[in-house]
C-alpha cells in the first residue's frame, strides 16, 4: 500500500486556538508538534534584532545566510534556533506581533521558511496559515480554524498582559495583512471555535481521524 506520510495541517487566522488545538493533537498521536508563525517570528525577531529594515527582502535575506534560524519539532512544542541560541522565549511580543506580517509578506522570506518545514521528517502536525495550501498540499487532514475577532481578542489578551481592545484591533490589522495567506485548502474540514472550548476542538478534529492513529 501506498499511503501519504502522516501530515496534519491546522490552519487559520491568530488567536483562533489553532497552536494550542495542534499542540494537543500531537500529544494524543506522540508525533511532533511543528509551528511555521514560530520560524515567521523568528525572523522577525532577528529582523529587529540586527536592526534589519522589514520592508527589505534582500536584508533578511542576507541575515538569514548569515545567522540561519533553525526549527527543532517536539511533541510539546517545537523550538526556533539562531546561532545555537534558543529564540523561543522571545516570540511572543508585542514588539514582534508589530513587524512580523511585514516580514512574512516577502516572497523570499516564505520559500525560507517553507524550506525549513519541508526538512521536518513525517510524521508531524503542523500549524500556520497556508500549511494546507501551499505547503504541505498533498497533506491526508487538513484543518481550518476560525473564531469571531471578538472571541480571538479574549483569548489573546489572556495570553498577554494587554487590553482587548488594543488587541482586537491589532489582530484585525494582521487579518487584513496576513488575508493572502491566509484560507482554508478546498480538502479542508473548517471549524469554527468560537463557541467550543479547547477538548471540543480536539475532540472534534480526532473524530477526523481514522482510529489507531493515537498512540
Ligand atoms: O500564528 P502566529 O500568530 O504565531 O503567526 C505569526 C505571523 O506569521 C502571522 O502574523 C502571520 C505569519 N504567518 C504566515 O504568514 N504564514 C504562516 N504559515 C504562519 C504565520
Amino acid at each position: 500500500e501506498n499511503e501519504p506520510p502522516l501530515i496534519i495541517t491546522i490552519d487559520g487566522p491568530g488567536a483562533s486556538g489553532k497552536s494550542s488545538v495542534a499542540r494537543r493533537i500531537a500529544q494524543a498521536l506522540e508525533v511532533p508538534y511543528v509551528s511555521s508563525g514560530l520560524l515567521y517570528r523568528g525572523v522577525a525577531y532577528q529582523v529587529l534584532r540586527y536592526g534589519v529594515n522589514p520592508d527589505d527582502e534582500a536584508a533578511i535575506l542576507g541575515l538569514l545566510e548569515a545567522h540561519p534560524v533553525r526549527l527543532v519539532p517536539n511533541t510539546h512544542g517545537n523550538r526556533v534556533l539562531a546561532n545555537g541560541e534558543d529564540l523561543t522565549p522571545h516570540l511572543h511580543t508585542a514588539e514582534v506581533d508589530a513587524v512580523v506580517s511585514a516580514v512574512a509578506r516577502h516572497p523570499r522570506v516564505r520559500a525560507y521558511v517553507n524550506a525549513r518545514l519541508r526538512e521536518v521528517p513525517p510524521p508531524f502536525v503542523v500549524e500556520g496559515r497556508d500549511m494546507g495550501t501551499a505547503v504541505f498540499p498533498h497533506a491526508p487532514y487538513k484543518f481550518y480554524l476560525t473564531a469571531s475577532p471578538a472571541v480571538r481578542a479574549r483569548r489573546r489578551a489572556r495570553e498577554r498582559a494587554d487590553d482587548v481592545a488594543a488587541i482586537e484591533k491589532m489582530l484585525r490589522l494582521r487579518d487584513e495583512r496576513d488575508a493572502k495567506q491566509s484560507k482554508p485548502a478546498e480538502d479542508a474540514q473548517v471549524i469554527d471555535t468560537s463557541e467550543l472550548t479547547l477538548d471540543q476542538v480536539v475532540g472534534a478534529i480526532m473524530r477526523y481521524l481514522p482510529a489507531g492513529l493515537d498512540a
